[in-house]
């Protein structure tokens, strides 16, 4: 199989391509389009490079000339990965979501018209975010989309988009939407690698609004195997809930890593809360498993891996957090004054 995978120089896509690699060996052909923005780290796949089943093309999926070019060599299978995706820097800027996660999936689609006439499989990566909050109970796949904030209402409007032309044209798309991911080489902007390193560096953890918020947490090897299975047995056009079955409150999770770490919690700091801040996400996945996929990483294992993986790799994170400007600007004008 001859995979194009976008964003492949983040976190989610990062760990797929180690997935496909460990599972199909020789036989997976990658190519990597990443724009290695703050959130991209060519580095993260540096056990690939020089081999000859791995191209990394830094470029841009806004472009087409960058698109055509990653489609030019036969591709089987697209996983578009790539997107702005922190929900609190699309509160500071929101042009720049729209034209990765809006414009950027119809410029995918529309290359793969003329470039990839033997398409198998288009899979736009999604996010439970388009449902928006639930109080009670949990969104199925034909629920309405009510996405609340500038990230997710971008992510809704890609979805849409790779719907419209699984419709329109026929292209082999489907979309899953997934929970919230967690596990090794996640960007520490997002809660569990931000606090897993501020409380290895006793730094506070702050913790937004009555940090009662609700997530469900999905171990991100648990999201890449649903991926690859999805790749095989879904249908065309589409869509399909992935997660974890671990909901979670903040405060619990927070506690869990101070334990972990035996760290104490007057660490916790209780900061203003994110604006328009989703109560809970929730998300009925019997679709998925009526086609024969269960997660397998239990929830205080995957987490018990994470902080393992951020004690042991220090050096990674503290490039970003010690020694990229853009990160201490940014946590500057985030959680400053706050
Ligand atoms: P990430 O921020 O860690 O990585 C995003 C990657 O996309 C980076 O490598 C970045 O350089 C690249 N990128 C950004 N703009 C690009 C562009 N215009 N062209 C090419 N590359 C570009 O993100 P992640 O957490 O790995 O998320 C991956 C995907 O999964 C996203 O589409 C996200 O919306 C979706 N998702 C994430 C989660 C989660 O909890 N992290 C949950 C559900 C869905
Ligand atoms: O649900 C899927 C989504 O999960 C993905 O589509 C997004 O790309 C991903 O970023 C994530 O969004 P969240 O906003 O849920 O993740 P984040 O890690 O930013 O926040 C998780 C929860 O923790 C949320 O309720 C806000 C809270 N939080 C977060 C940070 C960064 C804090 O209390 N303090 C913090 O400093």
């Amino acid at each position: 199989m001859r995979y194009l995978v976008t964003g492949g120089a983040g976190f989610i896509g990062s760990n797929f391509i180690r997935f496909l690699f460990r599972k199909y060996g020789s036989d997976a052909h990658v190519v990597n389009l990443d724009k290695l923005t703050y959130a991209g780290i060519r580095e993260n796949l540096a056990e690939y490079e020089g081999k000859k089943n791995y191209r990394f093309i830094h470029g841009d999926i806004t472009n087409p000339a960058d698109v055509a070019e990653a489609y030019s060599g036969s591709i089987d299978v697209v996983v578009n990965f790539a997107a702005e995706t922190h929900v609190d820097r699309s509160l500071m800027e929101a042009g720049s979501f729209i034209q990765t996660d809006v414009h950027g999936v119809l410029v995918l689609l529309e290359e793969a018209r003329k470039h990839a006439p033997n398409l198998k499989r288009f899979v736009q990566i999604s996010t439970d975010e388009v449902y928006g909050s639930i109080e009670r109970g949990s969104f199925k796949e034909t629920d309405m989309l009510n996405p609340r904030n500038p990230y997710s209402a971008s992510k809704a409007g890609g979805d849409r988009m790779a719907y419209a032309y699984a419709q329109t044209y026929g292209l082999p798309v489907i979309i899953t939407r997934a929970s919230n991911n967690f596990g090794p080489w996640q960007y520490p902007e997002k809660l569990i690698p931000l606090f897993v390193t501020n409380a290895i560096d006793d730094l506070p953890l702050p913790l937004y609004g009555d940090g009662r918020n609700v997530r469900d947490w999905l171990f991100v090897e648990d999201h890449c195997a649903a991926i690859d299975f999805l790749i095989e047995r879904g249908a065309t056009s589409e869509v399909y809930n992935v997660g974890g079955g671990n909901e979670r409150e903040n405060r619990d999770i927070t506690r869990r890593i101070l334990q972990m770490l035996a760290k104490p919690e007057s660490l916790i700091k209780p900061v203003g809360d994110r604006q328009g801040h989703d109560r809970r996400y929730s998300l009925d996945t019997t679709k998925l498993e009526r086609l024969g996929f269960k997660c397998s990483t239990n929830f205080d294992d995957g987490l018990r891996r994470t902080v393992q993986w951020y004690v042991e790799n220090e050096a990674w994170w503290r490039a970003i957090k010690e020694r990229s400007a853009e990160f201490r600007d940014y946590y500057a004008k985030q959680y400053g004054g706050r």
